[in-house]
């Protein structure tokens, strides 16, 4: 089986390509992104307007490439499956409305996939046992969550940010410290040259008994921070030193607490198996300290490639390409949907 994944939620314009192997796991067989992160940078953030139109501009050329890397035609694919949300709607509308074109025009099935769930399952391809039940931290711009995964559908939510998403807490704190979008990599680039000892910021929620995270106090305790190391509160007048002692503390202290939740839920959860995905997971610091932490506790830590970390199609083809398993096809009259919610149980922001 040959399934085609689009991407369109946010500002990647992404295609692939995946097929299912004879009594294998599915094969990537190509993985095509045309980022618009830096026509974005120049507004401090993603402008819906210009990422939807950019969409439309880019994906035909992206969809080509990435039919010409797998070496397939469009008439070889047996399913395409879309990004349905949660995202921004126009930008969704533009890579949703050509894979059911897509689907309509082969008369072949089309399948809306939750972006959240692209990530969630984004750990598990080319992984020779495929997907078992885990404990899986989806942490990226948007969100924030803890999952219990049964089986591809099957999911639990246990925990997730009551505020500011972990991904959307570098952003804004990077926003602050007037470093370019998206902040995320930015932080980690300074944090690496910092030191994270000297301001302890605060890890809010960690020692509570439930699940769920808060972010938004750390953009309010740099802000605080700030004046307290240059007079005027520019982070333009702050010394090298000081900016990257701050990044390394925000670092670290979003670190902590997913690490320290995330331990909590495998605890409570009884699960021997944690995947961690999302944007967030490409941070290398995150990922070293989080097997460290597994590795103590004897439990395996399943983490993407760097490259399937931030927003791309193979992490939808692979979820199209499980739900084609067991039939989970949608009508082609299903909408798109900025809040989307992952079916089964209430998983909200
Ligand atoms: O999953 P993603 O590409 O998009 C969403 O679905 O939101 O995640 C993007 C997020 C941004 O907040 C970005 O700052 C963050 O991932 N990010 C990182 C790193 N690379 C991207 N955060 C920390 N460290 C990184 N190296
Ligand atoms: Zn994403």
């Amino acid at each position: 089986m040959l399934v085609l994944g689009i991407e369109s939620s946010c500002d990647e314009t992404a295609v692939a390509l995946i097929e299912g192997q004879a009594g294998g796991e599915p094969r990537v067989l190509s993985s095509v992104i045309s980022t618009q992160i830096p026509l974005h940078r120049l507004y401090g953030g993603v402008i819906p307007e210009l990422a939807s139109r950019n969409h439309s501009t880019n994906l035909p050329g992206v969809l080509k490439e990435a039919l010409e890397q797998a070496g397939r035609s469009i008439h070889d694919v047996d399913v395409f499956a879309s990004t349905a949300g949660p995202g921004l709607v126009a930008a969704l509308l533009v890579g949703n409305t050509a894979a059911k074109a897509l689907a309509l025009t082969a008369r072949k099935p089309f399948i809306a996939i939750n972006h959240m769930e692209g990530h969630l399952l984004s750990p598990f391809i080319g992984r020779k046992e495929g997907l078992v039940p885990h404990l899986g931290l989806v942490v990226s711009g948007g969100h924030t969550l803890l999952i219990d995964v049964q089986g591809t559908g099957e999911y639990s939510l246990l925990g997730r940010s009551r505020d500011d998403a972990a991904g959307e807490a570098f952003d804004k704190v990077a926003k602050m410290l007037d470093l370019p979008y998206p902040g995320g990599p930015e932080i980690d680039k300074r944090a690496a040259l910092g030191d994270a000892t000297r301001f302890t910021f605060p890890r809010p929620m960690m020692h509570e008994p439930h699940l769920d995270f808060s972010f938004s106090g750390l953009k309010t305790a740099v802000l605080y921070t700030l004046p307290t190391l240059v007079e005027s509160g520019n982070p333009h007048d702050l010394p090298e030193q000081d900016m990257n002692d701050l990044c390394a503390g925000v670092r670290q202290a979003i670190i902590d607490v997913l690490i320290h939740k995330t331990m909590k839920a495998a605890k409570q959860s009884g699960h021997k198996v944690i995947a961690v995905s999302g944007g967030v997971s490409c941070n290398k610091e995150l990922r070293e300290q989080m097997a460290e932490a597994c590795r103590r506790r004897k439990i395996e830590l399943v983490l993407p490639p760097a490259h399937f970390t931030t927003d791309n199609a193979a992490m939808i083809a692979y979820a199209g390409y499980l739900r084609a398993q067991i039939g989970a096809y949608s009508p082609l009259d299903t909408p798109v949907d900025p809040n989307l919610k992952l079916t089964g149980k209430q998983l909200r922001k």
